[in-house]
């Protein structure tokens, strides 16, 4: 009886090794006959030669005997059906990699609707022969100020319209540094390194203490325009600004100039678009002008010879229009559900 128990673990330890090392369907085929095989399978044979000592023995021995049988029969019978369901899984080959498996999907990223708003600024303007330039949100007085013609007891340089920053400056004040107000900064920036003719557009953040409100941050871009040349006027610039704005919000748009004043523009415009709230038909989107022959002069080019338009857009507020979007808070407060629809 020692005999059998012992044989019977070695066939199982063979049998199992033999299903684990069939390398296909058909080597586990081969090893199934020759372990498991109804007719002349070793289990079968194994069986054949238990009968008449089962008979021969008591009852106890009988159970031992029996029950071990059965383990091993489906210990073996396990392996087998493992070993063909692993075959059976196209993946399952060599460097582990199962392609079965439920993979990882990362969640892709969008990009965010005022980075697509000013990317297709960009792609407009482009078509209309405007380059992209860019200048520092850190500035200096000189370039948000004194070169844009905003003298120095303007309202606009008081401390408490503007995000000063606290650096080291002389007595007088000279040295200050602010985050810019504005982009105009970059006009007098390009056109200090530049010879007319020029045609730049320039879109960034800029800062100002404002009170928050659903069309008022205290940080917002603008898309800054300039061009200079021989006889540049004020019809090229409406043109523009119309052209930009149809191609950017669609034909239904309507676009209006107001008379008005900028230190660095003669004249001076307020532009407006319609806006579809009620009691609220128009809403401000930007400031522009022809530029002054002040500034001109300052940055060393002669205005009898050249004249320039200027424009400063609200770029969020195109892009609130453009998607319905009613407060100009929700570009900031990062909610999730809200930049998903873009
Ligand atoms: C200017 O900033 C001038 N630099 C524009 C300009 C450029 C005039 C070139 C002439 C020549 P203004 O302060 O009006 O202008 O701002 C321009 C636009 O920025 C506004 O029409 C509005 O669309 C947007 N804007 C202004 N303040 C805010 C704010 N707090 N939040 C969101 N958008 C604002």
């Amino acid at each position: 009886m020692s005999d059998l128990l012992a044989e019977l673990e070695q066939f199982e330890s063979e049998a199992i090794a033999a299903f684990k090392n069939a390398r296909d369907a058909r080597e586990l085929e081969a090893a199934r006959i020759e372990f498991l095989g109804a007719q002349r399978g070793r289990l079968k044979e194994l069986q054949g030669r238990m009968g008449p000592e089962l008979r021969a023995a008591d009852k106890e021995t009988k159970a031992r005997l029996g029950s071990k049988f059965n383990a091993v029969k489906a210990d073996v019978t396990a392996a087998l059906e493992q070993r063909k369901r692993e075959l059976d899984r196209p993946a399952a080959v060599a460097g582990g990699l199962d392609v079965t498996l439920p993979g990882t999907c990362p969640e892709l990223g969008r990009r965010h609707p005022l980075a697509q708003t000013i990317l297709e600024f960009k792609d407009i303007m482009g078509r209309f022969g405007f380059t992209v330039a860019d200048g520092p949100e850190v500035e200096d007085e000189y370039h948000n100020f004194e070169a844009l013609n905003i003298p120095h007891d303007h309202p606009a340089r008081d401390p408490l319209a503007n995000f000063y920053l606290a650096t080291a400056q002389a007595a007088d004040g000279s040295g200050a540094r602010l985050l810019r107000s504005q982009t105009s900064t970059v006009q007098i920036r390009v056109m200090e390194k530049t010879q007319p003719p020029v045609r730049i557009i320039s879109v960034g953040r800029v800062y100002r203490p404002d009170a928050i409100d659903a069309t008022h941050s205290c940080m917002f871009h603008q898309m800054e325009g300039l061009m200079v040349g021989e006889s540049v006027t004020m019809a090229e610039l409406k043109t523009v600004l119309r052209l930009f704005a149809r191609a950017y919000l669609g034909h239904d748009v309507h676009i209006r100039f107001r008379p008005s004043f900028f230190p660095f523009t003669e004249p001076s415009v307020e532009v407006d678009m319609s806006w579809n709230e009620p009691g609220k038909p128009w809403l401000e989107i930007g400031g522009a002008g022809m530029v002054d022959p002040h500034v001109l002069s300052a940055v060393g080019y002669d205005p009898d010879r050249v004249s320039g338009f200027a424009f400063g857009l609200g770029v969020e507020r195109f892009s609130m229009r453009r998607y319905g979007i009613p407060d100009i808070r929700l570009f900031t407060t990062n909610d999730l559900r809200f930049l998903r629809q873009f």
